[in-house]
């Protein structure tokens, strides 16, 4: 299918050529480049607190890794360390809601409506008790070759209704009775939210006439979330679902060129193949040009309440969201960070208006009304420890205005790519998922890769983008200024350039010093802390295992020290899969991870089933076998 590319090719406008001359000057002033043989990054890194703790990994093996490093997999399981076990949870198709059928290729819309939907994502755990729990877990997109026994050859009405059936977001109640997290499908709370179930639309856009369909005249009931990607969760008890790739399911049929407000959001006058258009008109931009507005948003859901109605929030900007990573800052303002994942797209950062109260009601409109802000990364002359400034995206400020194409504020938020634009942000490798660590003073971002850096005028290598072509990704870090998240500054670095050093001896494709022959990969992706400070790693990257990703076998999760840089491996996936989303108990004893589409374009993957199956997304339990902490 063409999605496999995930279309990440639209691009904003050219940055200011200055700050360009500056960044490669520095580059070569500096060395960005790894020393031979010992540990040790110079220049660049070694300006940095971060580098001087990386520059250490070797020497000072980490005492909050306590699990053996695993090699290398290209066999169709799941390997974890040695202490460890790894189990199926639920695949695709097995049953949410009581009285579902068995999973069967051949299984209709109303069987898929009552069963796991297809390529799990980013997923919370929500504990209700010691033995009770809820995990609500996102359903990014389907698979024709799998999802359909013709394998999407001809897709029919219930076809398309069974693949929006199989999108959107699973709750999904657990039981602990016999020592280990199960699927209860008994459970009152499981419920399944597609491709079309109601909701509602919140914030400075609801009702907007660029929200406004023949279906929904107010512009504020919307039908479904699709290509749900990773997920976020509030103090207040709910889960965020972020839509990423909804420019996928829309087609033009009339043709013609679609104005840069589609463009920009890589609509186009044909789809990804997966041929809702023909079956369901609102995904014909010419039959219903403002649907794809009311899509690539962040969601709301309450898992507790399965007759809720999921809230879209319009205050925190239209894009291809990655996930939410939600804070609560030392005044009470809660913040949000936001990627959107396209190559030279941006970063953000959501502030409430109002404050969290513990406990409060009005906590769940929290997400309502605030200020969207978007990054821009500088080098600073003599010294490379990078400053940031977050840029205010309101209407009537920095440009924001109707000269420029922003009429109104809802304008703003329905067209953020834009805005994010017209002030001038930094174009970024595909930023993927944000994470706060626990201890709420610096913040993580994955850059999973970009063949565009330093190609695509748009995109100048630069001290927080630096390898052209960026074919292994990197993970930066920042840290708010004065420890304040609603600071407008931030300092950053670069926690990890992932590299191959056994096909790279040298230079930015070695990667940093906390990369090496037994711990490389590449298009680092999903990352999560645990409660201790560990740093997972999941990878959506190359799996060939050949020319410049010779060495790195199948995606994998990794485990980091952030105090000292250091990386370990702790799983490996089956054939063709990407390892994506991760959650824990509160006592941080299982771990549950996602492998998502194992056996992409019809490799030969037969997991979790065996013998000759056809390969289906799965969430993992991870435990280890003497009940201790994960990774410790
Ligand atoms: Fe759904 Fe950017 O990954
Ligand atoms: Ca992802
Ligand atoms: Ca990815
Ligand atoms: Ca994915």
């Amino acid at each position: 299918m063409k999605h496999f590319d995930h279309n990440h090719d639209q691009r904003p406008l050219e940055q200011e050529p200055e700050f360009n001359k500056f960044i490669e000057a520095a580059m070569s002033r500096r060395q960005f480049l790894r020393t031979t043989g010992a540990a040790g990054t110079v220049g660049f890194f070694a300006a940095s607190p971060v580098s001087q703790a990386i520059a250490k990994t070797n020497a000072t093996p980490s005492s909050l890794l306590g699990f053996g490093a695993i090699p290398i997999s290209v066999a169709d399981t799941i390997e974890v360390p040695d202490g460890y076990q790894a189990e199926a949870l639920i695949s695709w198709g097995d049953a949410v809601i009581k009285g579902a059928p068995a999973f069967n290729q051949e299984n209709d819309s109303k069987a898929q409506e009552m069963q796991f939907g297809d390529n799990n994502d980013g997923m919370t755990f929500f504990p209700l008790s010691s033995t009770r729990a809820v995990l609500v877990v996102n359903n990014e997109y389907t698979n024709n070759e799998y999802l359909y026994a013709h394998q999407g050859k001809s897709i029919s009405a219930d076809d398309v209704r069974k693949a929006q059936a199989a999108h959107g977001v699973s709750v999904i109640e657990l039981k602990n009775t016999s020592g280990k997290w199960e699927v209860n499908v008994d459970g009152r709370l499981n419920r399944r939210i597609t491709a079309y179930t109601e909701m509602e639309m919140t914030g400075v856009a609801a009702g907007h006439n660029l929200l406004q369909t023949e279906a929904d005249p107010l512009g504020k009931r919307i039908l479904g979330t699709f290509n749900n990607c990773a997920n976020g969760e509030t103090p207040w008890g709910t889960y965020l679902t972020c839509e990423e790739n909804f420019n996928g399911y829309f087609a033009n049929t009339a043709g013609g060129k679609l104005a840069d407000s589609y463009a920009r959001y890589g609509l186009k006058d044909e789809d990804w193949d997966y041929d809702w258009y023909k079956h369901d008109k609102r995904f014909d931009i010419s039959k219903e040009p403002n649907e794809a507005h009311r899509h690539g948003w962040v969601v709301e859901i309450d898992p507790m309440n399965p007759n809720s109605t999921p809230k879209k929030r319009s205050a925190l900007g239209r894009f291809k969201h990655e996930n939410a990573a939600l804070m609560v800052n030392d005044d009470g303002h809660i913040v949000v960070y936001l990627g959107d994942d396209e190559r030279g797209e941006h970063l953000y950062k959501f502030v409430s208006k109002n404050k969290f109260v513990k406990g409060s009601d009005s906590n769940r409109d929290l997400l309502e009304e605030g200020t969207l802000y978007v990054a821009k990364f500088e080098g600073t002359e003599g010294e490379l420890n990078g400053q940031g400034k977050w840029l205010e995206l309101t209407w009537g400020k920095n440009g924001l205005t109707p000269e420029n194409g922003f009429p109104d504020e809802a304008s703003v938020m329905v067209f953020a790519r834009l805005a994010a634009t017209q002030v001038g942000a930094t174009t970024m490798d595909r930023p993927e998922w944000v994470a706060v660590h626990p201890d709420n003073k610096s913040v993580f971002c994955t850059l999973t890769n970009n063949k565009y850096r330093g190609v695509k005028d748009s995109q100048p290598v630069n001290p927080i983008n630096p390898r052209e072509k960026n074919p292994y990704g990197h993970i930066v870090r920042w840290r708010p200024s004065k420890g304040n998240h609603t600071s407008p500054s931030f300092e950053w670095d670069i926690y990890v350039l992932a590299g191959n050093p056994e096909v790279h001896e040298t230079g930015l494709m070695a990667g940093t010093a906390n990369i090496n022959k037994d711990n490389m990969f590449n298009s680092p992706d999903g990352i999560g802390f645990d409660k201790a400070g560990r740093l997972w790693i999941q990878t959506d990257g190359k799996y060939s295992n050949k020319g410049d990703f010779s060495g790195m076998g199948n995606n994998q999760m990794l485990c980091s020290d952030p105090a000292t840089g250091e990386i370990r491996r702790f799983l490996t996936g089956p054939i063709a899969c990407e390892i994506t989303g991760l959650a824990f108990t509160p006592d941080s004893k299982t771990m549950f991870v996602g492998v998502q589409h194992p056996g992409e374009s019809l490799a030969p993957s037969h997991y979790p089933d065996g013998g000759s199956s056809i390969p289906r997304s799965t969430v993992v339990v991870i435990t280890r076998k003497d009940g201790g902490i994960i990774g410790a």
